[in-house]
């Protein structure tokens, strides 16, 4: 019963979960295919890849489900623009990490000629490409874009931090909101006012939704298991946007060295910070996150903090420290059990079925 909902129905799954895409290389075909196969939704988080690639990201999801799947971008702020730096103020930016690139024997990183691929050019591959569903955040595409998605049968996916957020997405005519609170991992995707304004819980911003829009709501943040599902749709949400906790199984691209962080004891603590990339995002409290949080606003900007973190990161990976890298993790972690993908759908399904069936015939 409680497995169709508003959103099954629009999308044709067999269950109300959404597993949530992963920016910067984390998400995988294997896992997106996967849970689409499962009878929920994968999703793909596409804002790093070239147009070509995602075009090849859509083909080879298509070669291993004709299921539901969403292909994810980010859309463009005020500070995604070239920032006009040369390399004297580059070096002045980067300038409280160098004590990181010494520790990690590294030389500090050249300004790069471009951060991440257009958004222009990504969007026009996703059209071309016809993914089931385009899923975006930080904002709403352009008129034009969201005409092109209905004439294509691309459903659209927003998500929102605060209600005026999904009022705005449902007024633009965007398909369904995932209703995102601060308990989730990665960033805190904001767009009416700054994230630091726009920290509800899943609590209390999953039923203002529901009750501000007429389109499918997903929650997010803070889900594990079939306790948090079953509490978002008793919430009145039409389905549960599941992060962390498929980041954790071995089908995702996060590294091994992370996914291990994922189940310490360490990730039950988690910070909000901008030190990482320059937006607002939730990882696990290490001594990169505690060392930076004095500099966060002398820190550059989004996009090129997340790049230059990035260099370090892949350094710090090669090396295997934990404490130099961002891990971006939600505050469920202590709610994980599950390192396959599989056997975590299964368990959501079971879960959620048994709490919910137990409640319908009083045995709960
Ligand atoms: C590592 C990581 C990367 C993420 N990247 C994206 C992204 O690129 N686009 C997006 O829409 N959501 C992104 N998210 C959010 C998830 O899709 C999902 O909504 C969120 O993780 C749900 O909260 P939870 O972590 O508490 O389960 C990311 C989350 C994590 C943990």
């Amino acid at each position: 019963m409680w497995k169709q909902t508003a959103l099954t129905r629009q999308l044709g799954l067999s269950v109300p979960i959404i597993q949530g895409p992963f920016g910067g290389g984390l998400s995988s075909v294997e896992l997106t295919a996967l849970v689409s196969e499962a009878g929920g939704m994968g999703s793909f988080g596409a804002h790093h890849q070239t147009a070509e690639q995602i075009m090849q990201t859509v083909r080879a999801i298509r070669e291993r489900t004709r299921q539901p799947f969403a292909i994810n971008l980010w859309i463009p702020q005020a500070d995604s623009e070239r920032l006009q730096l040369d390399e004297a103020a580059f070096a002045q930016y980067i300038q409280p990490l160098q004590p990181f690139f010494d520790e990690l024997g590294m030389a500090p990183p050249t300004l790069p000629e471009q951060f991440w691929p257009p958004y222009a050019e990504q969007v026009e591959a996703v059209l071309a490409a016809r993914p089931p569903v385009f899923s975006f955040v930080f904002g709403i595409p352009s008129p034009d874009i969201l005409q092109r998605c209905r004439e294509l049968g691309i459903q659209t996916l927003g998500a929102a931090t605060t209600v005026d957020e999904a009022v705005a997405l449902e007024q633009a005519g965007v398909d369904m909101i995932v209703a995102t609170g601060f308990e989730a991992g990665g960033h805190r995707v904001s767009f009416l006012r700054s994230a630091e304004a726009s920290l509800t819980g899943t609590f209390a911003l999953v039923p203002q939704v529901v009750d501000a829009v007429k389109v499918p709501v997903i929650a997010a943040g803070g889900i594990a298991d079939g306790r948090g599902i079953a509490a978002a749709l008793t919430l009145g949400a039409h389905g549960a946007q599941i992060g962390t906790a498929f980041l954790a199984c071995q089908q995702s691209s996060a590294s091994a060295l992370h996914r291990q962080m994922l189940f310490s004891p360490q990730a039950r603590y988690t910070g909000l910070t901008r030190a990482f990339s320059g937006r607002l995002a939730r990882g696990i409290r290490n001594r990169l996150m505690d060392a930076l949080q004095g500099y966060e606003a002398s820190l550059p900007p989004y996009p090129l903090q997340y790049w230059v973190a990035g260099t370090l990161k892949a350094a710090a990976l090669a090396q295997g420290r934990a404490d130099l890298m961002a891990l971006w993790c939600g505050q469920s972690a202590a709610l994980l059990r599950e390192t396959d993908a599989a056997a975590l759908m299964d368990s959501l399904v079971a879960q959620t079925g048994e709490i919910l069936d137990a409640r319908r015939t009083g045995n709960g």
